[in-house]
């Protein structure tokens, strides 16, 4: 049961990489929580271990209203797709209906004025929620370290990348989850309005593949294939169920990597300390903590 005296924390995309990770952080602090999931089957099975669970699809408006009553605050993270902005547009006018207080939002790291696609709608997102009068906090992530467990996991002892020797920095979606949890936690009167800037480390393809050899042991070469290679990874990407807008709006994105439009992806800025008085998460760190995984991915025979 919950406690009245708590605010309640509603989570979106609470089986995902970040709000898997927000649900455990908000685990035994000062909030009520309450899950969301779009999958039936899970409200039943999280119901019955005496969680609160409600269904609430963010492509289905009509799902918000019952998943919102007595919500004081929201963590909203949406999926790779488009369709973002639709479900942010209608669930922020939900909220506002519901007397919500406090959104955080999982966006970008992006200069303001970006032009590549799936930047802008995370922009104007963030410029809806500011709109709607409720107090906000919007987490601006790098890349993901996960990146380096997934779709660029070393092969065949290669570390493909395809924005040449351009930078990115990066960050762990333990660290995005821990501010998220935070600013849940201690709501509006100390989080709202803030812009946390989440780009801890900067690396480019080269030095990648000799921090890869130097946690594994094993010598990993990068190789680069550029925007023809990338534009196979998304054809792959879309053939196994990606959202082709989404999907093609990174096609977007390394072009303009690779013509400077983009550098700004290779900024440092982290505000992980100043929020949380503790060092973020390293790519090393990251690494040695997947070692296992990425050997084996790494010396498998293909
Ligand atoms: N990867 C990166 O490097 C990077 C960098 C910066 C920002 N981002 C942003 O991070 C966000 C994605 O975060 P993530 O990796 O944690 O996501 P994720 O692992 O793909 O998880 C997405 C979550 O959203 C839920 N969801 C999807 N569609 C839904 C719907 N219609 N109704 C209700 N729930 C729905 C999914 O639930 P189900 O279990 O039902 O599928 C899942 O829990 C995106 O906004 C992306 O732009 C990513």
């Amino acid at each position: 049961m919950g406690n009245n005296q708590n605010p309640t924390v509603l989570v979106l995309g609470a089986s995902g990489t970040i709000g898997r990770r927000v649900i455990k952080d908000l685990e035994g602090q000062a909030v009520n929580v309450r899950i969301t999931s779009r999958k039936q089957v899970v409200v039943d099975q999280l119901t019955r271990e005496g969680k609160d669970c409600t269904y609430l699809d963010l492509d289905d408006p009509r799902t918000f209203a019952l998943a919102l009553a007595g919500v004081d605050r929201v963590f909203l993270l949406t999926g790779y797709t488009v369709a973002m902005l639709t479900q942010s547009k209608t669930l922020v006018d939900a909220a506002k209906k519901a007397g919500v207080q406090h959104i955080v939002h999982v966006g970008v790291f992006a200069e303001w004025d970006t032009t590549d696609a799936h930047f802008a709608w995370h922009q104007m997102i963030e410029k809806y929620i500011e709109a709607s009068g409720i107090a906000w906090t919007h987490l601006h992530p790098n890349m993901f370290m996960e990146v380096f467990t997934g779709l660029y996991i070393p092969k065949n002892f290669t570390y493909t990348g395809y924005w040449d020797d351009r930078r990115i920095g990066y960050i762990a979606s333990s660290d995005i989850a821990a501010m998220a949890t935070k600013a849940l936690v201690e709501g509006p009167q100390r989080h709202g309005g803030q812009h946390y800037w989440l780009s801890v480390e900067s690396f480019n393809g080269q030095e990648i593949a000799e921090l890869l050899s130097d946690v594994t042991g094993l010598d990993i070469t990068y190789e680069n294939k550029g925007l023809e290679g990338f534009k196979g990874v998304i054809e792959q990407v879309v053939a196994n169920g990606g959202e082709s807008w989404y999907a093609n709006a990174n096609i977007e994105f390394v072009t303009q990597m690779l013509d400077g439009r983009m550098s700004y992806m290779s900024m440092v800025q982290n505000d992980i300390p100043y929020v949380l008085g503790r060092p973020a998460k390293t790519l090393r760190e990251f690494l040695e903590e997947h070692k296992a995984a990425i050997v084996e991915s790494a010396t498998k025979k293909s």
